[in-house]
């Protein structure tokens, strides 16, 4: 039976991080995979991610089955990290939140949700999204449609594009949007832009579902979650996809958690027993470790404190790598503007070079990007800018 299976390419992300680690070239670069790394290249665990690991090891007695849902403690703080720790949603009836096996199980059960409330759904996503977006979405059934909404002549979001297909969709229609740091573009939606989505969702009565994977990585936690909790205030319904991957440093231990706003108390009710019933059904239960840790740190006041500053160390790290990497291409490739990365936000940029160029970065020069270039930030250290850079004006000669 399975002699008739064809043989997949390499996923665009996960195959690229396969091939630079048989490159033996001193001097490779990995831009390619969304992993923060420090100043020496390694993606350490970070401090209270340790110390809460011990603490949780130290307290558990037992390795026995928790819930489909999750632990209690971690989602109730995942409520309060994502609509703030002041904010009437993080306690309201109105929500129900489901551990998920990282922020890829979360978008999963977001899709086989909406497919069971609407089994002919349409969700839009931006042009470009996320690679894996489009299998984790469209995998249960959901039909994908595009949205316009990177604008390569400035490096930041074609809005009136975006805003003027988003007018024409039917009510209903499900519309991804990227809390902050969008992936791959870096370009974000600014304060009144967000404003302006929210109207329109409103009049058309469209339902955001927000993929929240980067938060604190681009202007702080709160400021990453501005938009997402303006529409999550004034609309009736929304749906929160959130990883801690990226801003716990936790990538292999799958935590991640679907927030779901609903019209009411007992709509929230029935849709936590959707949720649990469709995650019995795809893995059973969520792996605990990870969230454990998460719900350590921040049901401490002192421990949430030290994740944060941390965090606020990543994220000022990963700026003074866009300004650095700007000035050094600015200075080797003097006809190219690249101005865009200093201005982009979280770990991702658009390098705007062709496929070509791509590929001769990584053969001749062993810099690594996905084949759109986009490039991890925070895959790049102060100390190889100059050669990243001077790889950048080589290929583009070549
Ligand atoms: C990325 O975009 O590189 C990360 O989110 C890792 C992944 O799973 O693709």
């Amino acid at each position: 039976m399975l002699e008739h299976l064809d043989r997949l390419p390499p996923d665009p992300i996960l195959g690229l991080m396969a091939a630079y680690r048989t490159d033996d070239d001193a001097r490779k670069i990995d831009l390619g995979v969304g992993v923060y790394r420090d100043d020496q290249g390694s993606t350490p665990i970070m401090r209270a991610v340790r110390a809460a690991e011990l603490a949780v090891l130290e307290r558990q007695t037992t390795k026995t089955y928790v819930a489909p849902a999750g632990n209690p403690a971690f989602n109730d703080a995942m409520r309060r990290l994502a609509f703030g720790a002041h904010s009437a949603l993080g306690e309201s009836d109105r929500v129900c939140a489901v551990q998920a096996p990282g922020g890829c199980g979360a978008l999963r059960l977001g899709a086989e949700l909406i497919r069971a409330a609407v089994p002919d759904a349409t969700v839009y996503v931006s042009t470009p999204t996320w690679a894996n977006h489009v299998p984790l979405l469209s995998g249960c059934g959901l039909k994908l449609e595009r949205y316009p909404y990177y604008d390569p002549t400035t490096g930041g979001v074609a809005f009136e594009a975006m805003m003027r297909a988003l007018e024409k969709l039917p009510p209903r229609s499900v519309i991804l949007l990227h809390a902050s740091c969008h992936n791959p573009t870096g370009a974000d939606l600014e304060a009144a832009q967000w404003g302006e989505l929210l109207g329109l969702m409103q009049r058309r009565a469209l339902l955001p579902f927000i993929d929240m994977a980067y938060q604190g990585l681009g202007d702080g936690i709160d400021a990453d979650a501005e938009g997402l909790r303006l529409l999550c205030a004034a609309l009736p319904e929304a749906l929160i996809a959130v990883s801690c991957s990226k801003n716990f440093g936790l990538y292999r231990e799958r935590v991640g958690c679907l927030i779901a706003l609903n019209q009411n108390a007992a709509a929230a009710g029935a849709t936590l027993t959707q949720l649990t019933c469709i995650a019995r059904g795809l893995y059973s239960m969520p792996p605990d470790h990870g969230a454990a840790i998460v719900a350590e740190i921040l049901g401490s006041d002192t421990q949430h404190a030290a994740w944060r500053s941390e965090l606020d160390e990543m994220r000022a790290r990963i700026a003074r790598l866009r300004v650095a990497a700007t000035r050094a291409l600015a200075e080797a490739c003097p006809d190219e503007d690249f101005s865009h990365i200093q201005r982009q936000r979280g770990m991702f940029s658009y390098l705007g070079i062709s496929p070509q160029i791509v590929q001769r970065l990584r053969e001749r020069h062993h810099v690594y990007m996905t084949e759109d270039s986009r490039v991890n930030i925070a895959g790049l250290r102060l100390q190889n800018i100059p050669y990243f850079a001077a790889a950048v004006a080589a290929a583009l000669r070549q």
